[in-house]
């Protein structure tokens, strides 16, 4: 992964230390000691093998690398090696990965209600293997910056950009928590499905706002709660089998977050109940899905008895101060 350019427009905008201290960080970012598997995904990366004449579609649900590739037994098996596939879909070639989520019923409902993403700089925090930051790129952006500490998710990452090849997207192996504070740069910053995840989600709606400009948005969406203000579910031990599932605000709860914390604008553009055609087992993500964490006699709530996932995608502004 070349993170060169990045650094160098980062260091041009002035954020010198930050450089220095990626600089650092990128020695030891993709090493065996990471993870048990590492030493396979990388096998995968060093085995894609070559393709002609690539044209990368960002437009189409899937996001798609079309090219000539005259080993495509050789391309699935690289591809296969680094499941699961969780977000997506994307097409390489003749091979169509299928992943556990519909990532693009997303990014439908999210699209229309932003401002233009043409020329703009954006973050993407917790941008698993990029699929949105992908898409954004069909708008023309200068920049796209994911970040994700998966290192799965990054090498999934790698292998659709070492086709396409792309100078105005990169994926940083790290957490939205290790950016500098107040970076105040970004015109758009997006957390999807990131916040319900963290155990201070005020200290995170915070973060989120000093790395925007005055005026910049910010795109959140989140797992919420039917119920008034005041109304926030703070599931027991697991929700819908996820262990790592911290706040579920009401919305108008939520709109008070991004309130307090400063943020004004505010609107909500969509609220929609998860279905199993949106998140569900395949081929390249087999393990246990939605449809195992919904109670099958009451698909309403899932297995601990908890409303079951709804989601909420709300806009905001950080205002000129
Ligand atoms: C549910 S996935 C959402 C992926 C994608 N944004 C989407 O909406 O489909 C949550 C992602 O957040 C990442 N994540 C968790 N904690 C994070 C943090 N502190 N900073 C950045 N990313 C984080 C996880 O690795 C995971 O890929």
């Amino acid at each position: 992964m070349n993170y060169r350019p990045l650094l160098q427009r980062l260091q041009q905008a002035g954020f010198t230390d930050w450089v220095d201290e990626l600089e650092q960080l990128q020695q030891d970012w993709f090493c065996d000691r990471h993870h048990g598997d590492f030493s396979r995904w990388r096998g995968a990366l060093e085995n894609l093998p070559e393709m002609q004449n690539i044209r990368a579609d960002f437009n189409s649900p899937a996001v798609t690398i079309h090219g000539q590739c005259d080993d495509q037994v050789k391309l699935r098996s690289a591809l296969e090696m680094l499941k699961p596939w969780r977000k997506g879909p994307y097409q390489l070639a003749d091979i169509y990965i299928d992943s556990e989520w519909h990532s693009d019923y997303k990014w439908e409902r999210v699209k229309p209600h932003l401002s233009p993403l043409h020329q703009r700089r954006i973050l993407d925090v917790g941008c698993g293997n990029g699929y949105h930051a992908w898409r954004m790129l069909d708008e023309d952006p200068e920049l796209v910056v994911g970040v994700d500490p998966s290192v799965l998710f990054n090498m999934q990452f790698q292998a659709v950009q070492h086709y396409a090849r792309d100078p105005r997207i990169y994926l940083l192996p790290m957490t939205l928590e290790q950016l500098p504070d107040d970076m105040r740069w970004f015109d758009s910053v997006f957390s999807m499905g990131v916040l319900y995840h963290r155990r201070s989600p005020f200290d995170h709606l915070l973060k989120l706002k000093s790395l925007l400009q005055p005026g910049g948005e910010l795109c959140l969406e989140t797992l919420v709660i039917e119920g008034e203000k005041g109304q926030v579910l703070v599931p027991g031990s697991r929700y819908a089998r996820m262990n790592n599932v911290w706040f579920l605000p009401s919305i108008d709860e939520l709109q008070h977050w991004l309130h307090r914390c400063g943020f004004q604008q505010i609107r909500v553009a969509d609220i929609n109940r998860t279905t199993v055609e949106e998140q569900r087992s395949t081929d390249w993500m087999p393990f246990e899905s939605l449809a195992q964490c919904l109670d099958a006699d009451d698909p309403a709530h899932t297995v601990e008895g908890y409303p079951a996932p709804l989601r909420a995608v709300l806009l905001a502004t950080r205002g000129l101060r």
